[in-house]
C-alpha cells in the first residue's frame, strides 16, 4: 500500500464528498503517533465521485490518477531519459519501430507533462499506451462480460477467470517476457526473476476480491423510462444497435477485428468473433502488450454514470459519441484529445451518426435509462 506524500492532493485536487472525503485513500498508521495517508489500490482507478458529491463504487474512476502519477515524478530531473518509464509499462520493441517511442524515446519533461494533461476517466494502465490510454471500465455487472479489457485480452468464463485477472494485473506482467523482452529488466537482460522471489495474492484473497466484483450494484437509475425513452428505444432498434448491444446485457459479448488485422482460423473456432469491422482507432488492438487485433463490443448498461467513452475515451459525452462532426479531421475532441493533436476526427463506429437531432435526443434518453 503505498504511502502519500502530503503535498500530492494540493497538487492533483481530487474529488470529494460534500464532508471533503477522498473516497479512495485510507488513513494508516504504520507507526505510533504518526497518521499517514495510503491508497485504496483497486478502488482508486474504480471508483467514481459524481458532481453531487455521491460516490459510486466499481464506476469507471475519474480519480486524476495520471496527474498523481505525474506529481510522483515531477522532481525526476528533465534531462533523465523517460525509457526506464516507458520500458516498465508500455514499450513494446518487437514491433520496428517501437510504437511508444513518440513518448517513451525522448526526455522525462514531455513524458511528465503529456501524463499530466490526461482527462479523468481514461487510464495509461501498464501494457496499453500512454500515447493512447485506455478508458476505465466499469466493474458494475463484471461477471456477466465473456471478454476482460477494451482488447479482450482475458476471457471472463468463470470466478477463476476473474481472479487470475486481478492476480495478473497487479503488477505479474512486468516480470513476464514478451518474446524475449521483460519489462523490469536493464534491456536486453532476456532473464526473468526466481520465482522463489515473487509472490502474489493468495487465491482466498483473490477469491474475496472476486466476489466484491461480483457483489458491486448500480445505484438507482434517476432517469426514467419515460416517453422519449421509448421513441429512443424505437430508433435503438430501427439504427441495429441491438445486433451488438444486445438486451438485457447490451452487449452481445463479442470481439470485433480492426482494420487491418487477419483473424485466424484457430481464432474463429476458439473466440466469439463478428465479421464486422467498427473503424475505431487501432493503435490499442495492434500496439501494444494488451492488443489482441480486436476490441470488443462493450455494455452500455450505466452510460448515465459515467463516460468519456470510446475506448480512449475521445468522446466527454454521449451527445459527442452522437456528433457526425467527430468524423471531421478539424474536429475539436472533448475526451482525450491524442499527443501533440489539437484537432483531430474521433473515426469509425458510425451507428447512429445519421439520425435526425430528435431521434438523437431520443436515443440518448433511451441509453441514459438504462
Ligand atoms: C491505475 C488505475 C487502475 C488500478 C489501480 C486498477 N485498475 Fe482495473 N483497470 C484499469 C484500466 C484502465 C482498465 C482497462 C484496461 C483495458 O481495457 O485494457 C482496467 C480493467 C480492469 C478489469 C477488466 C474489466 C473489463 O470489463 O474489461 C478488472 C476486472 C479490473 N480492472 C479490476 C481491478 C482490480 C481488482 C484492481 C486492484 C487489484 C484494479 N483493477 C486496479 C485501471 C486500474
Ligand atoms: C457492429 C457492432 C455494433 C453496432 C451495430 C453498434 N455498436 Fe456501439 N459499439 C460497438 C463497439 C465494438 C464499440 C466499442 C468502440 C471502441 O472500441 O471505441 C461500441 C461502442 C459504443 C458506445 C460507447 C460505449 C463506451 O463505453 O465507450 C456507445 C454509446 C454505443 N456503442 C452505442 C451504440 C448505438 C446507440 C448503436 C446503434 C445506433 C450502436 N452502438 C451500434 C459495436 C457496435
Amino acid at each position: 500500500m503505498p504511502v502519500r506524500d502530503p503535498g500530492w492532493w494540493q497538487a492533483v485536487n481530487p474529488p470529494t464528498t460534500p464532508e471533503g472525503i477522498i473516497p479512495f485513500e485510507s488513513y494508516v498508521i504504520r507507526e505510533k503517533g504518526k497518521v499517514e495517508v495510503a491508497t485504496d489500490a483497486c478502488a482508486e482507478c474504480h471508483t467514481r465521485v459524481m458532481a453531487d458529491g455521491k460516490v459510486i463504487r466499481g464506476a469507471q474512476g475519474n480519480v486524476p490518477f495520471a496527474q498523481m502519477f505525474a506529481y510522483a515524478i515531477r522532481n525526476v530531473p528533465e534531462k533523465t531519459p523517460a525509457a526506464p518509464f516507458n520500458d516498465v509499462f508500455y514499450a513494446a520493441p518487437w514491433i520496428k519501430p517501437d510504437p511508444s517511442l513518440p513518448l517513451g524515446g525522448g526526455g522525462i519533461k514531455p513524458f511528465h507533462d503529456h501524463l499530466a494533461s490526461l482527462p479523468q476517466g481514461v487510464n495509461p494502465r501498464q501494457g496499453t499506451s500512454l500515447l493512447y490510454p485506455i478508458q476505465i471500465p466499469d466493474l458494475i455487472g463484471v461477471k456477466d462480460r465473456l471478454y476482460l479489457d477494451r482488447t479482450g485480452l482475458e476471457q471472463n468464463r468463470n470466478i477463476a477467470d476473474l481472479m487470475r485477472y486481478d492476480a495478473i494485473n497487479n503488477f505479474i506482467q512486468e516480470i513476464t517476457s514478451y518474446d524475449g523482452f521483460i519489462p523490469n529488466n536493464d534491456p536486453g537482460d532476456a532473464k526473468l526473476p526466481d520465482a522463489k522471489t515473487q509472490s502474489r495474492d493468495s487465491d482466498r484473497a483473490l477469491y474475496a476480491l472476486a466476489m466484491y466484483l461480483y457483489s458491486l450494484k448500480p445505484p438507482p437509475n434517476p432517469n426514467k423510462f419515460d416517453a422519449l425513452a421509448a421513441k429512443g428505444q424505437k430508433v435503438f432498434a430501427r439504427e441495429g444497435c441491438p445486433k451488438c448491444h444486445t438486451p438485457p446485457l447490451y452487449t452481445n459479448n463479442m470481439l470485433t477485428p480492426v482494420e487491418g488485422f487477419k483473424v485466424t482460423d484457430e481464432a474463429k473456432a476458439n473466440y466469439r468473433i463478428m465479421p464486422i469491422v467498427v473503424g475505431t482507432d487501432p493503435y490499442n488492438a495492434l500496439n501494444t502488450r494488451r492488443g489482441t487485433g480486436f476490441y470488443k463490443v462493450p455494455s452500455l448498461t450505466g452510460v448515465w454514470y459515467r463516460g468519456p467513452f470510446g475506448h480512449n475515451g475521445e468522446a466527454a459525452t454521449l451527445e459527442d459519441w452522437f456528433d457526425i462532426h467527430r468524423l471531421d479531421d478539424k474536429y475539436v475532441r472533448t475526451g482525450y484529445r491524442g499527443y501533440n493533436l489539437k484537432s483531430s476526427a474521433v473515426p469509425g463506429h458510425e451507428y447512429g451518426l445519421d439520425t435526425s437531432t430528435e431521434d438523437k435526443q431520443a436515443l440518448i434518453a433511451f441509453l441514459k435509462s438504462l
